[in-house]
């Protein structure tokens, strides 16, 4: 029998943190339609189960599985059990996220050790288990969602900005590491995406008086699809690149924060006021 190398699509096994929903499950739609077995871990197990019924029937392989990313020895069960079950584990997506807070004057310790938790620790865990396995095969790609937030400064969500410039920071500084043993590590950064996470989230902590002054405000005018988003990263992720940065916007966002912070931190605290003008935020 050959050396089994990497299949991101046809005859791979993909595990997708908070795959039923969002760009996750857009994920996970885009590699079930190429050929790939994909695990959709979630919290929300019925909805998981959901979409991944939803894939098989239109010809895909799709499995749904309760995932708490915050619990390392479920995550570690569940990554061992997909490695018996399949005999290979391609790519991991941490991409389970959740949204917390608003102005750090009203949050709470809680709150941040919250978002901490699930954005960072939730990383850490599907990292820690599914790194050894992947050494043992000599493949495998670790794929981070992360945040055009963890690259530019957040004014208006500050846990946020913090946990995800560490999940960039993460898989940066993993990457040197883990080319030695033949397994990949990228970080994807998007800026907007049409996904419930925007007005709060099903598990997100956002301030209850800004998520109902989102309910009617319109998204930012640079959100993309999810379709749209993951288009676009897949062909990246198959080439390896360590940071995706997606739409354009983001890029340009990126390279103007690079090339000039100060003045580029001046445009997003305009931003901030603005929204909160907007939102009329300002008298909460
Ligand atoms: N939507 C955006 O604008 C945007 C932009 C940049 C990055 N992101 C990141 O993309 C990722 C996916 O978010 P999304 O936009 O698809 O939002 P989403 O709310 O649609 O998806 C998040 C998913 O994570 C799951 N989840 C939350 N906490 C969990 C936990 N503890 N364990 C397991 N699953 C959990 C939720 O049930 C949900 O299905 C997140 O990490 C988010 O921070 C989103």
């Amino acid at each position: 029998m050959g050396k089994k190398t990497l299949n991101i699509y046809q005859g791979g096994v993909s595990i997708i943190t908070g795959g039923a929903s969002g760009i996750g499950l857009a994920f996970g739609k885009a590699l079930a339609s190429k050929g790939c077995h994909v695990i959709l871990a979630d919290l929300q197990i019925e909805l998981a189960e959901k979409q991944a019924e939803l894939i098989t029937s239109s010809g895909g392989k799709a499995t749904a599985v309760s995932l708490d990313v915050r619990d390392s020895k479920g995550f570690k069960k569940l990554i061992e059990e997909t490695r018996e079950a399949h005999g290979r584990i391609d790519t991991l997506f941490n991409n389970a996220g959740v949204a917390v807070g608003w102005e750090v004057k009203d949050d709470l310790l809680e709150d941040w050790n919250y978002i901490i938790d699930v954005n960072i620790r939730g990383v850490v865990n599907g990292t820690l288990a599914v790194y050894p396995i992947m050494i043992e095969q000599g493949f495998g790609h670790i794929v981070n969602i992360a945040s055009g937030a963890g690259l530019v400064p957040a004014t208006g969500a500050v846990s946020y900005g913090m946990t995800k410039h560490a999940v960039v920071g993460l898989s940066t500084s993993l990457r040197g590491q883990a080319l030695e043993y033949g397994v990949r590590v990228s970080v994807v950064c998007p800026s907007f995406v049409d996904t419930p996470i925007l007005k709060g989230g099903v598990y997100g902590r956002v301030d209850a008086r800004v998520v109902k002054k989102l309910e009617n405000a319109p998204k930012p005018s640079v959100t993309i699809g999810t379709s749209l988003l993951v288009r676009k990263v897949l062909p990246q992720i198959e080439k390896n690149r360590s940071i995706i940065v997606e739409p354009m916007n983001m890029k340009i966002m990126w390279w103007v924060y690079r090339l000039c912070p100060d003045f580029f931190l001046r445009l997003v605290t305009k931003g901030w006021f603005l929204i909160k003008k907007k939102l009329n935020l300002s008298v909460l």
